[in-house]
């Protein structure tokens, strides 16, 4: 097992994790939280899979925090070769020593070395930090199938040869794994090998549930509980009439809720029509992903019922402006 050098921070690609500022722990997230910590210690890569606005990349970086090593952390990119991943000879290292110990009589070494350039999984896997890798699916299968060895037989391959020319490196015992991606019929995403999959467990997990939901609006925000929760209902109201191909997020709740905290407090607007007009920019942008005029007004429909219900009725725009 080698060493790593003393501050891990000091290594390209590797991160030292802090507790999250503002990081709201419910009952759901706390149940997600031990079940995927259970699975990293008993040996299990963790694979959270789901939809947008989830909430995946928090919660694994929320899972690294409690693993308290350092992380490294790779975002998925179809571009991506093995290479971007584990490493590559980069040029070549030549030195020349002449010797002259004895006058007239000189010694010329020459000699030429292989430079190597080590990239993130190669470091987690030698060092055993937690690799992070967020959206994986978005690298072509090719390049993550080095990764197959690596989770089964804890061996990394090193096809071109690595630090002075080792052609594999055994996988250190704290090396741990945690994955998350978007489900397959996202745009930019690639079906992912069943191999893969195997060696992982996979946690799928949907919009968080209600208070969950309203929790992190409500710190994202610093809007109220009680009109956050308006907002998720709007958002709910949306989801559930299941016409549409794209559905609200929660990153468009909090994007809702921080444009109307700031009208709140700058009081540019009292008006309740700003609330409604914050709500159609951001969710109809959200669900219609083009400018079909047909779509839209279906949305808009479904929007200005949801508005009327939740916000009117309940004196959230009232409170709000
Ligand atoms: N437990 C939490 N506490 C506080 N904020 C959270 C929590 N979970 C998610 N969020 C917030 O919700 C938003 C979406 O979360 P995140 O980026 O983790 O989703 P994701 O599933 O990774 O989305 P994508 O698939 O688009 O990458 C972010 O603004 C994030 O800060
Ligand atoms: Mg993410």
């Amino acid at each position: 097992m080698e060493t790593p050098p003393k501050t891990g921070s000091d290594q390209k690609g590797v991160i030292q994790p802090r507790p999250m500022r503002g990081f709201v722990k419910t009952d759901r997230v706390e149940a997600l939280t031990s079940r995927a910590l259970n699975y990293v210690r008993a040996g299990f890569p963790v694979h959270f899979r789901g939809p947008t606005g989830a909430g995946k990349t928090t919660l694994a970086l929320h899972i690294a925090h409690k693993l308290k090593q350092p992380v490294v952390l790779i975002h998925g990119d179809d571009q991506f070769t093995t290479a971007d991943l584990v490493g590559k000879k980069d040029g070549y290292r030549y030195s020349k020593v002449v010797d002259e110990f004895v006058r007239g009589v000189s010694k010329t070494n020459e000699s030429m070395h292989h430079n190597w350039l080590e990239n993130r999984l190669t470091t987690a896997v030698r060092y055993g930090y937690t690799l992070l890798y967020d959206e994986f699916t978005r690298s072509r299968p090719e390049a993550n199938n080095i990764l197959l060895s690596v989770l089964q037989e804890g061996i990394l391959d090193l096809p071109t040869g690595g630090t002075s020319g080792e052609q594999f490196i055994k996988v250190h015992p704290k090396f741990c794994a945690l994955f998350t991606s978007n489900p397959e019929e996202y745009a930019g995403v690639h079906k992912t090998q069943d191999a893969l999959l195997d060696r992982m467990v996979t946690l799928d997990i949907g919009h968080y549930d209600f208070d969950t939901e309203t929790k992190i609006i409500a710190a994202k925000s610093n809007l109220e509980e009680n009109e956050a929760q308006r907002i998720v209902h709007i958002a709910r109201a949306l989801r559930a009439s299941g016409d549409f191909g794209h559905l609200p997020t929660i990153r468009g709740c909090i994007m809702v809720a921080k444009a109307a905290k700031r009208h709140k407090q700058a009081e540019i607007l009292r008006d309740s029509k700003m609330f409604r007009q914050i709500c159609h920019d951001v969710f109809i942008a959200e669900i219609a992903r083009n400018e079909n005029r047909k779509e839209r007004e279906k949305i808009e429909k479904v929007l200005i019922k949801a508005i009327d219900k939740h916000a009117r009725k309940t004196g959230l725009l009232s409170s709000l402006f």
